[in-house]
């Protein structure tokens, strides 16, 4: 592969690099007190690393904290646009879900990396346990539209689907890139960037943004709202899954959720399979059965629901979680009915005395996790009654039909 010219172009100028990791970034650290996520200790180098003043070469993409994260994304070298498509470094590899987080309608491209000769760890339960260097991306995107608001951006709204390994910019538009590094520190770090108008880059926001959008559905209705960038804390308040560890997890990549199928360049394998062929993933041996795709209509209603309600609310929803208090844990493990919110009065939220339970069986509109889906911000409403708290200002009318379905099915009476 050879050797880069260092970026900036000037020999001796730029950036100083330990192993892969931009060493002047981690000494710029140190010299403030050291991040929240991070010690500013240089790491070790890693197996197969240069001398310490080269660039790395494409397939050893460089590694930034992100707490001195570079300001445009092509600074990873992980994602490439030329404003017309979007498209990988090699060894970047896609990855999708069975079932994934809703986010207003916004179609998801993810894809992970590792440094040369470092392998994930595998494991049945839980989230995948990545190395140090390790780079998890979520590019967030619609196809586009044309808006009837000319300051919003059109969108069209549909249910996502795979991206392959381009996506295709004439058709659809980017919107933001988050970014997941697994520091020296052990510890995962996380950024954001929100895509410049011309496509062909994108640009670190740490303190959010709002980004005015009107969506289109098949039938021409129109949903104007505000897609809102997380701010960094934000990012925590779904990641930290364990509220007193406080520490940022990988929540998607677990081998029940990616054991499916992804269309390579190169062919469809079981995402699981492909990356123990490319000696990505240690241990891998014969994977937990896949998590249900929560709109598979052909797999069994609850086992649908119960899977969305796992990847949509159990971050927080779980006994060590931001809202394990509530005793509403939603986890695919969890099966005392009562934790499922099953005849269980409601602790929190303002609408209590309205409902006596999170879910009463057999009576959808009755239950306060059915209603807690549908109404956001509205005006009589008081703030915070919409799940997720985060991340969500347009209704998913198919996942909370499925919701739904799922509590009217069951079987009706509270002891
Ligand atoms: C509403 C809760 C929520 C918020 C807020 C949130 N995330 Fe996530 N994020 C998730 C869930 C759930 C997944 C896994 C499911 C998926 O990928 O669809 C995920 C996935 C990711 C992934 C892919 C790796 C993984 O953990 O699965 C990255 C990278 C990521 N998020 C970064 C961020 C960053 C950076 C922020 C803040 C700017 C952020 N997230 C804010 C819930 C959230
Ligand atoms: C980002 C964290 C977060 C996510 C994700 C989240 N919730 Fe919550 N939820 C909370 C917090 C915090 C509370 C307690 C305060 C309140 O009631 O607003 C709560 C409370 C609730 C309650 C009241 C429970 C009780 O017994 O008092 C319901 C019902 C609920 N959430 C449903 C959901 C559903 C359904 C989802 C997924 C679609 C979801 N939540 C996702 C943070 C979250």
């Amino acid at each position: 592969m050879g050797i880069l010219k260092k970026p900036g172009g000037a020999l001796g100028a730029g950036p100083k690099w330990v192993g892969r990791w931009c060493a002047t970034c981690l000494v710029v650290l140190a010299g403030c007190g050291g991040g929240t996520a991070t010690t500013g200790v240089e790491p070790p180098p890693l197996p197969g690393d240069g001398d310490g003043s080269t660039v790395p070469a494409p397939t050893d993409l460089p590694l930034f904290i992100a707490a001195s994260a570079p300001s445009k994304l092509s600074a990873w070298r992980h994602l490439l646009s030329d404003g017309q498509a979007l498209r990988l470094s090699p060894n970047v590899v896609p990855y999708s879900l069975n079932t994934p987080l809703f986010s207003d309608y916004a179609h998801k491209f993810r894809t992970l990396w590792l440094p040369a000769g470092q392998q994930i760890h595998y494991t049945a339960s839980g989230p995948l346990l990545f190395p140090v260097g390790a780079v998890v991306t979520k590019t967030f995107f619609y196809p586009r539209a044309t808006a009837q608001d000319p300051g919003l951006l059109g969108a069209a709204k549909t249910e996502p689907m795979d991206a392959g390994e381009v996506v295709d910019l004439v058709a659809n538009r980017l919107i933001e890139t988050r970014l997941m590094v697994r520091e020296p520190s052990g510890r995962w770090g996380a950024v954001t960037y929100v895509w410049d108008a011309d496509q062909q880059d994108a640009t670190l926001v740490r303190s959010g943004q709002n980004i005015g959008i009107e969506l289109v559905d098949a039938g021409g209705a129109r949903t104007p709202f505000t897609y809102a960038v997380p701010t960094e804390a934000q990012c925590v308040t779904c990641h930290a899954t364990n509220v007193s560890t406080g520490t940022f997890e990988a929540i998607g990549p677990q081998a029940h959720n990616m054991n499916r199928s992804y269309a390579y360049a190169a062919g469809s394998f079981n995402q699981l399979e492909h990356l123990a062929t490319l000696q990505l993933l240690a241990g891998y041996t014969t994977p937990p059965a896949p998590m249900v795709v929560w709109n598979d209509t052909a797999a069994p209603l609850s086992q649908r629901a119960r899977a969305y309600l796992d990847v949509n609310c159990a971050s927080c929803h779980n006994s060590a979680g931001r809202s394990g208090h509530t005793g509403l844990w939603l986890g695919l493990g969890v099966s005392d009915p009562r934790h499922l919110g099953v005849c269980k009065p409601p602790v929190g939220g303002q609408q209590n005395g309205r409902f006596s339970f999170d879910v009463n069986p057999g009576n959808a509109d009755a239950s306060f996790l059915y209603y807690r889906l549908g109404n956001y911000r509205i005006n009589s409403e008081p703030p915070r009654v919409a799940m997720p708290e985060l991340g969500r200002h347009v209704f998913h009318t198919e996942g909370n039909a499925l919701v739904r379905d799922w509590i009217n099915a069951m079987a009706p009476g509270c002891p």
